[in-house]
């Protein structure tokens, strides 16, 4: 496979793109070669999943460490019994509810999933995008596209073009542009140790929204769907394991420092933000604010100074593309005015926790 210039191709279309593209990035999978496209949280950097030497070269360009698994991307919620076995009920509720859509399952996986997917161990991460760029790949590729998110290890994820190919360049075959992530942050990841549905990475399907799902009936009459000891009644949480307590399950994404920026990141509340602002003077600070700030007064002080919407969805979109341009400024540090502390918020705190993370 060639990795020259010439064949990083960036495709605009905001939403479906030409069979021709499609077509060439599916020869592209098929001789191993590593296709960045789109999805709805954020761009994914997709290789086939069943072959050992594209996977190899997908943690290569990734930076990441061995063992440390990729999500498999299924074109339709049917394929799910190909790539999983035993799968709980709960699970298939949840997938009959929210794929297409920002939710991985972590599940129990079938003889065909490669260790190299995995990481060796014997759950799989399970997830159908929502993006018509993605089905169009998916549904012509015919079998599971693995996915990271099309960064370097440890980076902020990309929700352009742009921010791949400034990311991984030549490194990546083809770029499929399918405009910017109208979600922007990652998926919520559920596994089901002991059938029990836990939280492994929030995302912007909440845990009430999983919840509620679980509790109805939605999937009782329908045929096919293994019965099997009720599904949960509640859900848990364990995006922040207590201190000194280890989740039961293996879920290295959630390394304290990830989808970082490269200019330290500081999280302020809104009460210490006006003081803190004041004894920073002369700094180059930028700040991601929910508070407005006149321009004279920020230009007067020094700062780069982004309102943030108020809106938890609309910000979490923004997320990464600030965080990006704020990095791109030669700054100091990175402000950013805590969120509120409610459900609506938690992926954009959680992400915003582990960005500031200093260890
Ligand atoms: O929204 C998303 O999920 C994006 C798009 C591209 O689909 N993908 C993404 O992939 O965020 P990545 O590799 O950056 O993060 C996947 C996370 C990692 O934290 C990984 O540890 C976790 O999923 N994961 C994958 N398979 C797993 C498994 N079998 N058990 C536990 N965690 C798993
Ligand atoms: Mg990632």
């Amino acid at each position: 496979m060639s990795t020259s210039p010439s064949n990083v191709q960036s495709v605009d279309s905001s939403l479906r793109l030409d069979r021709s593209q499609i077509e060439a990035a599916v020869a592209l999978l098929r001789q191993g070669g590593l296709v960045a496209f789109p999805t709805e949280t954020v761009y994914g950097l997709g290789a086939d999943a069943e072959s050992p030497a594209a996977l190899d070269r997908l943690y290569t360009v990734k930076g990441r460490p061995k063992g440390h698994p990729v999500i498999v991307h299924l074109a339709s919620y049917e394929q799910l019994e190909n790539w999983a076995v035993e799968i709980p009920k709960a699970a298939w509720k949840l997938a009959h509810a929210f794929w297409p859509g920002p939710l991985t399952l972590v599940l129990k996986r079938s003889a065909r999933v490669l260790n190299a997917v995995t990481g060796g161990q014997d759950t799989v991460g399970l997830r159908v995008p929502a993006h018509p760029v993605a089905l169009q790949l998916l549904k012509a590729f015919g079998g599971g596209i693995a996915a990271p998110s099309a960064n370097r290890f440890g980076r902020l994820s990309p929700t352009r073009a742009e921010h791949v190919r400034a990311d991984l360049g030549d490194d990546v075959s083809m770029i499929l542009d399918g405009g910017d992530c109208q979600v922007g942050v990652e998926s919520t990841i559920v596994a089901f140790p002991e059938g029990q549905p836990v939280i492994l990475r929030p995302g912007m399907i909440s845990a009430e929204q999983i919840e509620a799902v679980l509790q109805s009936d939605s999937l009782e009459s329908s045929s096919g769907m293994q019965a099997e000891s009720r599904a949960s009644d509640h859900i848990e949480s364990r995006t922040a394991p207590a201190p000194g307590k280890t989740s039961v399950i293996h879920a290295p994404g959630t390394l304290a420092s990830h989808y970082a920026p490269r200019t330290p990141l500081l999280l302020v509340s809104s009460d210490d933000l006006n003081e803190k602002l004041t004894v920073a003077e002369g700094s180059r600070i930028g700040v991601l604010a929910l508070q407005f700030l006149p321009q004279a007064l920020a230009e007067q002080r020094g700062l780069v100074w982004k309102v943030m919407p108020a809106d938890p969805e609309e910000y979490a979109r923004q997320l990464y593309a600030a965080l990006r341009e704020m990095d791109g400024q030669s700054l100091q540090q990175i402000w950013v005015e805590e969120v509120p502390n409610d459900g609506a918020w938690v992926a954009v705190a959680d992400r915003l926790k582990r960005a500031a993370y200093q260890g």
